[in-house]
C-alpha cells in the first residue's frame, strides 16, 4: 500500500492573506489547503521512491494533462536531480496524454482520451477522485503490453464515491472538496494558481457553464 500525507477533514487549511494569490482569485477561494513548497517536498520523496524501485529499469514518463503539468514537471525534475547527483541512473523519457472528464465539479462518465503515441510505464496524475478517468487509461495502457505500469497521483480524494482504486504512488489524501491550483482547474480556471486551494461555492457558481 502507498504511504501519503493525510490532510484531515477539519483541516480548514491556511487564511488566503497569509500567501501570495493572484489578485484575480482573491474572492474566489476559501483557504490555502496544501502550500507549493509543501507539494515540491512530498513531489522530491515520491521521486527518490519512484527511482528506488524503478532498480535501473527504463522510465517512459506518461503525463496526464492538462492537470497533471506541473506535478509531472515538478516529478521529473526531481528524478532528473537524483540521476545527475548519484552513480546509479535511470534512462527517461517523456510522453504526454490529455484525458477530459469533467464538467463544473461533476465527473461526467464519458473519459475522453487524445494523443499519446508510446503508451507504457509511469503515468502521472493531477487527482483521483472516483477513479474512473484512471481506470479508463490503464485499461488502454495495458492493451499495448507494457512490461510494467505505474501510477503517481498527487492527492487522492476520500469519497464514497470512490471505486476502491489507488495509484501506486500517492502525494496527499484530501477531503472531499473541490479543490483548484498547482494546474487543478474548474471549467479552465485556477490553473495559473501556485497552492492547492479549496474553492468557494460561490465560486462554483461565477464560473459555471
Ligand atoms: P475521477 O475519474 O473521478 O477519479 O476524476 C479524476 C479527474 O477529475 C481528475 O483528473 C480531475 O480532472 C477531475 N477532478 C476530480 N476532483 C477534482 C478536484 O477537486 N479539483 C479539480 N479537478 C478534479
Ligand atoms: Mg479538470
Amino acid at each position: 500500500m502507498a504511504s501519503y500525507l493525510e490532510i484531515l477533514d477539519d483541516d480548514q487549511g491556511h487564511e488566503l492573506s497569509l500567501f501570495c494569490v493572484p489578485k484575480h482569485y482573491e474572492e474566489d477561494l476559501d483557504s490555502v489547503i496544501i502550500p507549493n513548497g509543501l507539494i515540491k517536498d512530498r513531489t522530491e520523496r515520491l521521486a527518490r521512491d519512484i527511482v528506488r524501485d524503478m532498480g535501473g529499469h527504463h522510465i517512459v514518463a506518461l503525463c496526464v494533462l492538462k492537470g497533471g503539468y506541473k506535478f509531472f514537471a515538478d516529478l521529473m525534475d526531481y528524478i532528473k536531480a537524483l540521476n545527475q547527483n548519484s552513480d546509479k541512473s535511470v534512462p527517461l523519457t517523456v510522453d504526454f496524454i490529455r484525458l477530459k472528464s469533467y464538467s463544473n465539479d461533476q465527473s461526467t462518465n464519458c473519459v475522453k482520451v487524445i494523443g499519446g503515441d508510446e503508451l507504457s510505464a509511469l503515468a502521472g496524475k493531477d487527482i483521483v477522485e472516483t477513479g474512473r478517468t484512471m481506470e479508463t487509461l490503464l485499461s488502454l495502457l495495458n492493451e499495448c503490453n507494457p512490461k510494467m505500469v505505474k501510477v503517481a497521483s498527487l492527492l487522492v480524494k476520500r469519497t464514497p464515491r470512490s471505486s476502491g482504486y489507488r495509484p501506486d504512488y500517492i502525494g496527499f489524501e484530501v477531503p472531499d472538496k473541490f479543490l483548484v491550483g498547482y494546474a487543478l482547474d474548474y471549467n479552465e480556471y485556477f490553473r495559473d494558481l501556485s497552492h492547492i486551494c479549496i474553492l468557494s461555492d460561490r465560486a462554483k457558481e461565477k464560473y459555471k457553464v
